[in-house]
């Protein structure tokens, strides 16, 4: 079986993420980031039909595909929104502590970085959006004409680890004094501009790129709530899995599961959660397929029942 859809976003590590998920056939899951949906065909296959499934997704044309292929089925709800509101959305449900596992895909999909007009790739000429949701908050365009320099530098440095951070805030902002930025190819430009030529072996502007669109979408902060969220929806051995794609994602995902399973120091006295060992990274088969998994880093965590006292 090939596990591409339609739009063409394959869903990495799928065996491994439903093997961390552990499937319960009448249990509830919530998959934070519908994408392109292939995670929750797995899960939906894998659940009877006593079992739910709520789908959100940031991105309105996600929710919509959501929409189209799962309104006929009576265990699926789908929301619009931020996985930073599964609380809310969990309490709506009436679900609030009977979750048996929340699966968070992290970043783009190949839907969003594929279609030119979203504005996430440097190598597809189109406006510089940028968003995830397309209903609500400025585009990139228009938070780097409105940034200061001092923030655009801090941005690219802490969410694109861009050495040349200060250079590029700073053309960005000379730049915007004549005319504003509103194109990937304007952007790209820029960068090459600012950026030393004998350091232009890696795409000069995949690191800005990165750094807007992390900053553009507050991914960190999103990735916060969600984690804080999650634990509450949780029930008793049910599963927290994440999949990330760099370094800023997967630091906090590490921590956040280390300190509730009690394993950091300063961490909470009695763990709420349990670590549970999978493989980390794709397997040769698949990496041999599907080039996005390369960077994929997995990690799952149990729920653990609340002591008899608290
Ligand atoms: C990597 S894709 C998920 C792919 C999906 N697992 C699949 O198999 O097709 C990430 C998706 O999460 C969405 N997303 C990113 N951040 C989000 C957030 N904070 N809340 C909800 N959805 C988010 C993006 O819009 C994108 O559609």
């Amino acid at each position: 079986m090939t596990h591409t859809d339609a739009g063409g976003h394959r869903p990495v590590m799928l065996d491994e993420v439903m093997q961390a998920l552990a499937i319960q056939t009448s249990g509830c899951y919530v998959d934070g980031t519908f994408g392109g949906g292939g995670h929750t065909r797995a899960l939906l296959a894998a659940l009877g039909p006593q079992g739910r499934l709520l789908a959100i997704d940031k991105d309105p044309a996600a929710v919509a595909r959501a929409r189209a292929e799962f309104d006929a089925d009576p265990r699926v709800t789908v929301r619009h929104g931020s996985f930073a509101q599964l609380g809310q959305f969990v309490d709506e449900l009436g679900l609030r502590g009977q979750v048996a596992g929340v699966l968070l895909d992290l970043g783009m999909s190949s839907i969003q970085l594929d279609d030119a007009s979203r504005g996430f790739s440097f190598m597809r000429p189109g406006p510089l959006d940028m968003r995830m949701d397309t209903s609500r908050g400025p585009t990139a365009a228009q938070w780097l004409q409105d940034a200061s320099q001092e923030h655009i530098e801090q941005v690219l440095r802490e969410f694109g680890e861009e050495r040349y951070a200060r250079r590029i805030a700073a053309a960005v902002v000379a730049r915007r004094a004549n005319a504003p930025i509103t194109t990937t190819d304007d952007l790209v430009a820029l960068v090459r501009g600012a950026v030393p030529r004998r350091d232009q072996h890696k795409h000069p502007a995949t690191r800005t790129f990165q750094a807007l669109r992390i900053a553009v979408n507050r991914e960190l902060d999103d990735l916060a709530a969600g984690l804080d969220q999650a634990l509450v929806a949780l029930a008793p051995g049910g599963r927290l899995v994440v999949l990330s794609f760099h370094s800023l994602e997967d630091r906090p995902v590490k921590r956040f599961m280390r300190h509730h399973a009690g394993r950091l120091e300063g961490a909470c006295e009695r763990p709420t959660l349990r670590l549970v060992r999978v493989p980390k990274k794709a397997g040769a088969a698949e990496l041999a397929v599907n080039p996005r998994a390369r960077s994929a880093i997995l990690r799952a965590a149990e729920r653990l029942p609340e002591p008899p006292d608290a």
